[in-house]
């Protein structure tokens, strides 16, 4: 974070909201466009990637291990060190708020002939590592992290790679895209085949994304109806041209602003609506949610489409958890807008949630709760009554959310305060720099137009 003083904002409520956006490049995407051009031979271009703090982290992490990383006119240029040629890193990786660069960063530095120390922010040395160091050691690496009273494995911690490193076939004990593309890293760099095991699809950009640099990666569905990827190491990357869609999880903040808030229409160009991204979407438009999705096309192998929203009353609904890791980013903003529904909507299955930026259950319960709105908070969910289109009251004295170093909990609470009677305060709005710069102003574009 660039500044170390906390910086609060007040959202008021607001009227409708119109015009046509677009968001900041899709965080997920852009990162691995970064891993995985820094591991090609020769000179990849990105354009539309995220210039958000996560993933500029990712880029000095990498630029500390040898890949040449630059921006002119828009488009990011990595000259790659190819696979099995990154450099001992001379300091620290330091990691800020960023989960993703966190774990993709140590499988890729796993099956490498170097170690790296990794350290965070406040949030990030309190979040789970167990579940990469536990596949990464398999394959030979020796990691060394902090432990936690609650013998919990965590930042700061070091990783001594191990080349050649050891294949593994793996069954992911939690469903994560993080755990999964962290064993695909390491895979590049080892001889012989890693099979990994999805019993629950997550997002499958790694997967797409490789094919395309012209790794040897396949995926089939065994007799349990797993998924089960298989990569042949040692992979030689082809540099790529990349373009970066906006980020679905990013969309998610207007798109729910748009609904909650009376007369409001807008539009969202380019956003990414790969099937393992959207479960929001469908959620909401069961939810008697007006969104539509024009010009779908594919764009770099992911599908994309421009999405048109209209303010709806919404009615609550019994969320599936089989859902969840399709929209696991997207339970703040959803809490929000059945904050705002006719009756009840029930939620389950997200033990997840608590080990995000923050724990975004407690979090969400405790920030909604100040704005007088019914929940019930479970070990696994939330159950939320809705308002029914009422704004939110928030009591007497204008609340005060405090964000927890979690940029999702502060862009969700400025999304209700569109919808409040007076208005709220967030104690912290510096964390959503990390994935969605330019939030504040676009807010306003869209309240003013
Ligand atoms: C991500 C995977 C998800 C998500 C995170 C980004 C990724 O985390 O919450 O914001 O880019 O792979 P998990 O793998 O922990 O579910």
């Amino acid at each position: 974070m660039t500044s170390n003083t906390p910086l609060p904002a007040t959202f008021k409520p607001s009227g409708p909201l119109t015009g046509t956006i677009s968001v900041p490049g899709d965080k997920s995407i852009s990162h691995r466009a970064l891993i995985f051009s820094a591991l090609a031979v020769g000179k990849s271009r990105i354009a539309g990637l995220l210039e958000g703090e996560d993933v500029l982290a990712t880029a000095d992490a990498l630029r500390m291990m040898g890949a040449k990383i630059e921006k002119k006119d828009d488009v990011w240029t990595v000259h790659g060190v190819g696979v099995g040629g990154l450099m001992q890193p001379d300091n620290v990786l330091e990691m800020g708020n960023s989960g993703t660069s966190t774990r993709l960063l140590m499988g890729l530095i796993a099956s490498h002939p170097i170690s790296a120390t990794f350290t965070g922010d406040a949030s990030l040395t309190k979040r789970p590592m167990g579940r990469v160091i536990e596949p990464l050691s398999r394959m030979g690496a020796d990691i060394r992290a902090r432990e936690t009273a609650d013998h919990k494995e965590c930042l700061p911690l070091t990783v001594n790679g191990l080349c050649p490193a050891v294949p593994i076939e793996y069954r992911l004990p939690v469903p994560s895209a993080q755990v999964k593309s962290a064993i695909l890293l390491a895979a590049l760099n080892t001889p012989g085949i890693t099979r990994i095991v999805e019993p629950v699809l997550t997002r499958d950009h790694s997967e797409t994304m490789l094919r395309g640099f012209g790794a040897q990666i396949s995926v089939e569905t065994d007799a349990e109806g797993c998924r089960v990827i298989s990569l042949t190491g040692e992979a030689e990357l082809q540099p790529q041209k990349i373009k970066v869609p906006g980020d679905p999880s990013s969309a998610a903040f207007p798109v729910v602003a748009a609904l909650i808030v009376p007369g409001s229409d807008i539009i969202i160009e380019n956003v990414g609506i790969n099937p393992t991204r959207a479960g929001l979407y469908e959620v909401l438009q069961n939810m008697g949610g007006d969104i539509r999705f024009a010009k779908r096309r594919t764009v770099g192998g992911e599908p994309v489409a421009d999405i048109h929203v209209k303010h709806s009353p919404l009615t609550g609904i019994d969320v599936p958890a089989d859902i969840a890791p399709s929209m696991i980013d997207e339970f703040p903003v959803l809490f929000v807008a059945a904050a705002m529904a006719q009756g009840e909507t029930t939620t389950r299955g997200l033990h997840e949630l608590r080990v995000k930026e923050s724990d975004r259950l407690a979090q969400m319960a405790k920030g909604l709760g100040l704005l007088g709105v019914s929940l019930t908070e479970q070990d696994d969910g939330l159950t939320i009554r809705g308002s029914g289109g009422k704004p939110l009251p928030g009591g007497r004295v204008k609340p005060v959310i405090e964000t927890a170093l979690d940029h999702r909990i502060a862009m969700s609470f400025a999304v209700a305060g569109l919808a409040t009677e007076s208005g709220l305060s967030i104690d912290d709005i510096r964390p959503i720099e990390t994935s969605f710069p330019g939030f504040d102003e676009l807010v306003t574009k869209l309240a003013a137009t």
